[in-house]
Parts: structure tokens; sequence; C-alpha cells
């Protein structure tokens, strides 16, 4: 870290001689890490730009498409090269800081920036784009202060895994607005899309061995209208080709996002039975769910088939997406089948499967399944995470858990030495409502997490000393089922995405609500300019014009059980 402070400080008395006060606070998000503003601007359109040589060839990109972006709104191309420069633009290499890390220092000198890696450059990037107007994320030019304030900033991040779950199984949303996401996450410095890809309403991903997956599993009759026990009728679903997920995975790695599959198993599978109802202990028939929850019909494991499918599913996807985990759901898994199942008893037996006093033979049976589906992918070089469930009963070595049913999970896997991921829905289930006034809403499913909650997440509550070197980090969940639009999912997403960005990156212990909330006003204008839905509670209005608002009877609100969430109401 040398010569950072070397250059911090000639950035301090650089900036002392300047006395122009800033013209707005600067406001980033996430919050870096450290962060010294000092009076002056330094005019950064049409500046001169210095690659130096040994900067990686993927940051190269990404400093020209800035600087093109740059060009285009401002009106004003710079030059760029790999020769010094003055009064201008230098990104240089420091092999002495973190691939995610960087240094940004802007004097009336000029600006330097210093990483290791395309992460830290990128990082960069996205941290002067929010110090400029926001028509830098527009598409045409704009009149605008093309300067940036005098900085030194420092920034690493707190997590190494900083993740958002998209579910397009419960909806499909297309390539583009996944795209759209991924735009946003890279904004926020987040860098894992958890990609839930397979569930009891649609199978979503094209696997060529199996076809019927996408002819019959990818579409489901009719969709669950709120919760009552009727459904629209109205055919709905769609997939993407292995094409469309090997550009998604592209368009991410230009973000510094990995893309981790779900194929969650051997639960919420009735989309996979529906097409090869063989796979299933009963054998069928089985249609692709209409409704929400947690389903009877799962897996059969007690025959080699199945085994064969997964690991035939798994191939083709640890193809598409090169990540370091593949994401197998274990959560939510009946053993209602596999007890009355003779196939499924039969590998019970044969394994010597006993009851104890904490689980059933047949949540031992989930632990066969996990274990040999985790030997199969660590075969393959990758590894494993999974929700919380997978670690009822027995967990192998190596595994990750994913913290879902609160922080329990989490913490009980940390103190078993497990790594984690911690997505409790306490606080990072940013499908449950965000504001009280659930009557102007649309409808969601039933829980209330305003952005503050989110906001004040500290996944070391609770947890033991050395939590910190267990929790690899930390991820919101969208899941949407009550999403039927892109204007749902997006209203849905901003700005609790803004919120627990700051949780997954900046220090512990260096959240601000207010300043938060403060640095939100220019997020919102970034939300707009890029054309997203977002909630306004925060700007005094609430609910989605233009969206339905049901009119909910007293049998459902009884459903939804309000009175047992926690921050309900108090
Ligand atoms: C989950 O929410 N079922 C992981
Ligand atoms: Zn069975």
């Amino acid at each position: 870290m040398k010569p950072l402070t070397i250059i911090s400080a000639v950035a301090m008395v650089a900036a002392v001689a300047c006395t122009k006060a800033p013209k707005e606070p600067v406001s980033i998000i996430p919050q870096p890490a450290e962060i010294t503003v000092n009076d002056g601007y330094f005019k950064i359109a049409g500046a001169p730009v210095c690659i130096a040589e040994n900067v990686p060839e993927e940051a190269v990109k990404a400093i020209n498409d800035f600087e093109n972006q740059l060009a285009l709104v401002s009106g004003k191309k710079a030059v760029v090269g790999n020769t010094p420069v003055q009064k201008g633009i230098t990104f240089m290499f420091n092999g002495n800081v973190g691939p995610e890390d960087y240094a940004l220092n802007v004097t009336k000198d000029g600006v330097t920036v210093e990483a290791s890696a395309f992460s830290g450059f990128f990082y960069a990037i996205q941290t002067m784009k929010q110090m400029l107007p926001v028509e830098i994320y527009g598409s045409a030019k704009a009149k605008g202060d093309w300067s940036i304030p005098f900085v030194s900033i420092m920034d690493s991040p707190r997590f190494a895994y900083r993740g958002l779950l998209l579910d397009c199984c419960r909806h499909f949303f297309p390539v583009e607005e996944v795209k759209k996401v991924l735009d946003l996450m890279a904004i926020h410095k987040m860098n894992r899309l958890h990609w839930h890809l397979t569930e009891d309403q649609g199978w979503r991903i094209e696997i060529k061995k199996y076809p019927k997956l996408t002819e019959i599993g990818a579409y489901r009759n009719g969709t669950q209208i709120f919760r009552r026990n009727e459904t629209d009728g109205k055919r709905y679903g769609g997939f993407y080709t292995q094409e469309q997920l090997r550009d998604v995975v592209a368009y991410a790695a230009e973000r510094g996002i990995t893309i981790i599959p779900e194929v969650d198993l051997p639960g919420h599978m009735v989309a996979a039975l529906a097409s090869y109802p063989e796979l299933g202990c009963t054998g069928g028939p089985y249609e692709v769910m209409q409704r929400w929850g947690v389903m009877p019909d799962v897996l059969c494991v007690g025959k080699e088939e199945t085994f064969t499918f997964l690991e035939d599913v798994l191939t083709e996807v640890m193809d598409i997406f090169p990540s370091e985990y593949i994401n197998i759901g274990g959560d939510e898994c009946p053993k209602i089948r596999w007890k009355e199942c003779p196939r499924c008893q039969a590998r019970i037996k044969k394994l010597g499967l006993k009851d104890t006093k904490e689980f059933s033979k047949e949540h031992y049976l989930q632990n066969y399944v996990t274990a040999r589906i985790q030997k199969f992918i660590n075969d393959h070089g990758r590894k494993i995470i999974g929700w919380d469930e997978i670690l009822e009963g027995e967990l192998a070595p190596g595994a990750t858990v994913m913290s879902w049913r609160g922080t329990k999970g989490g913490i009980k896997a940390v103190e078993k030495g497990f790594d984690v991921v911690m997505s409790p829905n306490t606080y990072c289930y940013i499908d449950y409502y965000q504001t009280k006034e659930r009557d102007k809403e649309p409808y969601r499913i039933g829980k209330y997490l305003p952005i503050e909650v989110v906001y004040g997440y500290e996944p070391m509550e609770g947890m033991p000393e050395n939590g910190e070197d267990h929790i690899y980090g930390v991820q919101a969940n969208l899941w949407a089922e009550f999403l039927p639009t892109i204007a749902d999912m997006e209203y849905m997403l901003l700005p609790r995405m803004s919120a627990i960005s700051e949780v997954e990156w900046s220090p512990k212990g260096s959240k601000d609500f207010d300043r938060f909330r403060t640095s939100l006003d220019h997020m919102k204008g970034i939300y707009e300019t890029l054309g997203f839905v977002y909630c306004k509670a925060l700007w005094g209005q609430i609910g989605l014009p233009g969206h339905e608002i049901p009119a909910r009877t007293p049998e459902e609100l009884d459903t939804l059980d309000w009175k047992k969430v926690p921050f309900m109401e108090e």
C-alpha cells in the first residue's frame, strides 16, 4: 500500500492550495472505505489520458469505453495513449493492492487511478462516474459540469461475495432486462449474480440432452392469482438458449460480475418432473406448477437415472457458466414422497441411514444427494453452495452455506467451520413490501422490509468471534412470485439494492443512514437516466402507478399472517 500513501499525501497538499468550495456533497454508493474530499474540481472532459503499459487489457477496454462515453455526453474527445500526461487522467498498475481495490486521487494537476486488476480499475471508473452529472449514464450530448471534486480515495470491499439473486422462474425476465440488472450491479460494485434458473413453476435453461425441459418445463398453463385458490388460466413461460446464456455470462464478466447458476435440487423440481415424469417417485403425471409454495413432489433419489440426469444437466450448466461455485439449492425439500417410495426406502436401507433425535432418515438421504452432487461438482473443479437446509444432518467439508431462514443457519454454519453467504430473509428479502401502506402497493409476498432495515444489517451480529473469516459475503434475494412485470421487479429492487451494496462493500461501522439517504438523491437521478422504475417512498410517493392494487379479502389478509412478521407495526 506504500505508493498509494505517498500519492494521497501529494493530493492533500495540492488540494489545500485550491480554495473553491465543493458544489454539492460527494455522493458515492457504496460509500468508499476511505475518502477525503478537498476543495476544488478538476475538469475531466477532454483531459488527456495515459494508460500505463502494464494496465491489464480488459481494463484498457473499460477505460476506453468510459472515455468514449464521456466524449459522447460532453462533446469533448480526449487523446488516449500510453505516454505521460500533464493535467490529465493517468491509470497506473499497482501490484500492492487487491484485485478489487483502487486508489483515486484528484487534484489540480489531474487524476490518478491505481489498481492491480480489471475490477479495481473498473470500480475506480464507477466511482468517477458517480461524481459526474447523472447525464454521464445517458446516451446523448448533455450540458453539464464535467468535472470531479478533489478527492483522495482508497477503496476496498468488505466482502468478497457481493450478491444479488434474481428469480427468473416464477416470472421470466428477458435477456435485455437481465443485462440492465447487471449494469446496475456494476454501478454498485456488486460482483455475483445468483441466477435462479430452475423451479416448480418453470425451467429456464436450455439443456441440449433433455429438450423437453424447455419444450414442456418452461411453460405453465396459468398463474395463481394473489393467494387465491384460482389461476388466471393464461399460458406463461420462456427460457434462455445456451447461446443467450453464454452472451450474458460474457456481458457480466465485462462488468466484473460472476454469474452463479442455481439448479435447485432435489426439491423445487416439478417443471423437470412434468418434462420427464420418470424422475419422480410416483411417475406422475405432473404439470408445471401454476401456484406458489413448497411442493410435495421432488426428484426420486432412489433411482440411478435421477443422478444420471442431474450429472448430465450439471455438465452442460458448468460448460455454460465458468463460475467457481455452482448453487445446488437444497431448500424446501419435503420428504413425504421419499417416505412412501420403495426405491427411496431401498436406498435408505442400503446406505444404512437411521432416524436420529434431530433428523429423519430421509433428511440423511438428502445429505447423501448433496454429498454425491458435491463430489461430482468438485471432480469438475468447482464448488457447491446451497441454502441453509443443506446443513441439516451432515454436510461434507468444502460446501458453502447460504443462510436464508434468518441468520441462525449462517451462525450455525460458521460454528461448524463452513463459509457462508448471508442472505437472511429478515434483512435481505427484497421481495417483501417496502412500505407499511400495503393497500397502496401492488400485491407482494407478505412481509415488510423497509430500506432502513436492509441498510442496517450487520452480518457479524450474533456471529462467533471468527465470523468474519467465514462470511464470504452477503446477498439480496429478489424472488419473483408476485413480480409479474419488469416494472414490478425494478420497483422492488430499487432503492433497496443501493442499501445492500453498502452492507456488502463499505467497512464495518462506516454506515450512516443520513449520509446514504442524501447520496440516494443523486443515485435516483442515475436510476432515472437509465430508465429504471423504482420505489419513491423515500421521496414521498407510495405505490406503482398503473399497476393493479388488489382489493384484499379478510381471508387473504389472514393467510398473510402479518402479525408474526418481525418489524411489523411496532
Ligand atoms: C428460499 O427462499 N426458499 C431459499
Ligand atoms: Zn423415490
